[in-house]
């Protein structure tokens, strides 16, 4: 007897993005941390060689197109071109175009000239970073996918990066909800009186002129402070040092003429007022394969004059940067961590839909299947 065909399931740009979305700019690497020293970088599931030449910087696929060794390991034997020397057999690529325009172990007339090719990535140096175009074809322009805001000129940008493990759309999907649990005791809030759950949380689409940009974003009554479970007791408990309301939870007063806190694609997430009052925070999760992601935050700041200016740098310098590493970073690296090996462990995850805050999860890959770039 012939079977009923089972209905399939189609699979979404979403459900295929494990290791990201290729058709956008993504922050690389700090542009002073390249140097003619080749780097590697693993991103979006590509081994990459970033490295500079004549002060410029340029990417390059990883793997030799000879026998796949490491160009990082490569040498940077003519200098004043912009060239560089596989370690193996010595075949030497243009960075510019990724042509091989010599082999060092067959001699100038080698027949290898010209016939194999790595593949070079775009990349824009701006604000201090490398950012980097790794999708098919032309680039959008560069102010496409990166916030305005940080690109501006009076902008102080703060770079801070961590492997996590972890699916990437795990922490991409995580922000409703898990604030005030998952970092109830994180020493960076210890000074908030938290709040205990949104009031009426749902999500809106923002469409962000200032900062550029599609946002998932938010949208609350507020937020109230203590709750009362019925045969449970009062959460969270009043503690004296607990003496200010979050503004994560409240309504943001808009810097530069905007306040949602919200992600856009590819999977950047924005709060504002955090780390610091009038400040905004970004941070990208940028796969570097199925279950290994770049944690890469980087915080705007806009000083209003040279004092200001002074003040950022010391705050950021003894306590920002700090503080994440007391219990807040390591809390969403376990966050991830945790959705990542139930989905191993079961196959599959979820439920995605179980609770109101629950739409800033489905909210976002909806946001992925409808405008994802070049993946429909
Ligand atoms: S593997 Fe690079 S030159 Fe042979
Ligand atoms: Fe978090």
């Amino acid at each position: 007897m012939q079977k009923t065909p089972t209905s399939q399931k189609k699979e979404t740009p979403f459900d295929r993005a494990k290791v990201g979305f290729k058709n956008y700019w993504y922050p690389l690497v700090q542009a002073n941390q390249i140097t003619t020293r080749p780097r590697k970088i693993i991103m979006l599931g590509e081994p990459i060689t970033i490295t500079r030449r004549n002060g410029v910087a340029y990417a390059i696929s990883d793997f030799c197109p000879h026998r796949g060794i490491s160009l990082s390991l490569g040498k940077n034997y003519f200098r004043g071109t912009n060239t560089i020397t596989c370690k193996f057999h010595g075949f030497t690529f243009d960075l510019t175009d990724g042509s091989c325009v010599a082999v060092l172990s067959d001699g100038p007339d080698s027949e290898a000239v010209g016939k194999l090719k790595a593949r070079t990535f775009p990349l824009e140096e701006k604000k201090g970073i490398l950012w980097i175009w790794m999708g098919a074809g032309k680039p959008v322009p560069l102010e496409d996918d990166i916030p305005h805001l940080m690109l501006r000129d009076q902008t102080v940008l703060k770079w801070r990066e961590r492997v996590i493990y972890g699916n990437w759309r795990y922490h991409a999907q995580s922000d409703a909800g898990h604030f005030p649990t998952t970092h109830h005791d994180a020493l960076a809030l210890l000074s908030l009186s938290w709040h205990a759950h949104w009031k009426d949380y749902e999500t809106e689409i923002i469409f962000d002129e200032v900062d550029g940009g599609e946002w998932l974003a938010h949208k609350h009554k507020g937020v109230a402070e203590q709750a009362d479970y019925p045969g449970l007791g009062v959460w969270p408990p009043k503690r004296p040092w607990r003496y200010h309301l979050t503004a994560h939870g409240g309504t943001f007063p808009p810097i530069h003429g905007t306040s949602h806190q919200g992600i856009r694609m590819p999977g950047l997430l924005r709060v504002p007022h955090w780390p610091m009052d009038g400040a905004f925070h970004y941070e990208w999760y940028i796969p570097i394969n199925e279950d290994y992601y770049r944690y890469v935050q980087v915080n705007a700041y806009f000083p209003k004059n040279i004092i200001h200016r002074a003040w950022i740098e010391f705050w950021h310098r003894v306590w920002v940067d700090p503080m994440r590493n007391g219990r807040f970073n390591q809390q969403d690296a376990a966050m991830s961590a945790g959705a990542t090996n139930w989905e191993k462990h079961q196959g599959k995850h979820g439920p995605m839909a179980a609770y109101k805050p629950d739409a800033f999860a489905t909210g976002f890959m909806d946001l992925c299947n409808r405008t994802a770039r070049g993946e429909s």
